[in-house]
């Protein structure tokens, strides 16, 4: 993705000192571009947990390079112990996204069969390398595939705009490059595909209205954010062509973890005939899961995300204010589930499937 001609991944290891990560700090877009510098574990776990870093994919990459500066840290008789410590540690982060248990569970694969801390240390950074390439590359793949059902409907539609919406932040940002279900978005847009994308706002942290906008208006894709709530009213009327969203884990049954409100756009998109697609890579996958609504632990966030926004003051400054008093209580759920059956399709980096087990299996005969 470029920033101001720039090409930025959002997460690499600091040019000339391989004992430093940096990252984009989520928390200040898109008011503020900033590059933070995370030195040690505890500071990546801070960033993974107060979503300085966010989105399946890119959780995932932060936990590598994680386990990697945990490895910089790890005394030599007792770099076992330790480095499987810090993977428990960042595994408590973000429960919901399964990413981050997959790359943790990779470096402590790796820590199994090494027998030196040096060693480690080389093969651990030589992973949190590998696991972002290939995070930026199964979305490449994704866009690929993702792009000839955009561009199926842009012919039917005589090469009208095809009207995208999604939900939360499954862009570039929740990834290491192109995002999952804004890939195709960023290709057929490329391509001269007349696209135009709702983005629902996203409450309580706003990831749509924050990140979502600011990363298709940064590539010059057509958007308009909207209030969480209007999805159905714009399907009734016809003014939605298909939905695509991410994923945060997916059953291998096919039901999909995504942000809070997904499964209600599922629903309204079943009633209305709108196709309703998940991107995901496959590293999203929980393929020891069946049963999403009952197996998938799903995040419950700190009240202080609901109970305060922030935003610009007329001076220019940024401020949060509460919108909702101390004197109520309140929830804040992360994510919910979207059964199978409301999805019409899986787009991952080997292809297009059906959400079901016998379909998923057929892109991936090894996982079962
Ligand atoms: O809580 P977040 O922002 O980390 O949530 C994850 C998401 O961005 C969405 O659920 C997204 O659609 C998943 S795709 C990475």
């Amino acid at each position: 993705m470029k920033i101001n001609n720039q090409h930025f991944r959002t997460i690499w290891l600091k040019p000339g000192d391989s004992g430093i990560v940096q990252i984009i700090d989520q928390r200040k877009l898109p008011f503020e571009f900033i590059i933070e510098e995370l030195h040690n574990l505890g500071e990546m776990s801070v960033a993974i947990k107060d979503m300085h870093v966010r989105g399946a994919g890119l959780i995932g990459a932060a936990a590598g390079y994680g386990m990697y500066l945990a490895s910089l840290e790890a005394g030599d008789i007792t770099f076992k112990d330790e480095v499987f410590k810090s993977g428990k540690l960042l595994k408590a982060t973000r429960p919901t996204a399964v990413n981050l248990q997959w790359a943790v569970n990779r470096h402590l694969e790796l820590l199994r069969n090494c027998i030196s801390l040096e060693e480690f240390r080389d093969k651990s950074l030589h992973l949190a390398n590998a696991i972002a390439d290939e995070d930026a590359a199964m979305c490449r793949s994704i866009g690929d595939h993702g792009l000839k059902v955009i561009e199926n409907l842009s012919k039917k539609k005589l090469g009208e705009t095809v009207n995208i919406l999604t939900h939360c932040n499954a862009g570039w940002l929740a990834f290491t490059d192109y995002g999952s279900a804004t890939a195709p978005i960023y290709l057929a847009h490329d391509k001269g595909i007349k696209v135009h994308v709702w983005v629902d706002e996203t409450r309580p942290r706003n990831q749509g209205a924050r990140l979502t906008a600011w990363e298709l208006g940064s590539h010059g894709v057509p958007h308009t954010v909207i209030p969480d709530n209007a999805g159905g009213h714009l399907m009734q009327h016809g003014l939605v062509d298909i939905v695509i969203t991410g994923a945060d884990r997916v059953t291998n049954s096919g039901d999909a973890a995504n942000k809070i409100g997904t499964y209600l756009k599922a629903l309204a998109a079943k009633d209305n005939q709108v196709p309703f697609y998940v991107a995901l890579p496959s590293s999203t996958f929980d393929w020891a899961m069946t049963d999403g609504i009952r197996e998938i632990p799903i995040e419950q966030r700190d009240a202080h995300e609901m109970k305060f926004m922030e935003g610009v003051l007329q001076d220019g400054s940024i401020a949060e204010i509460q919108i909702i008093p101390d004197r109520h209580a309140v929830e804040n759920y992360g994510f919910d589930v979207t059964p199978a059956r409301l999805i019409t399709g899986l787009i991952t980096e080997r292809g297009i499937c059906q959400a079901n087990q016998e379909s998923i299996r057929k892109l991936f005969t090894e996982k079962y």
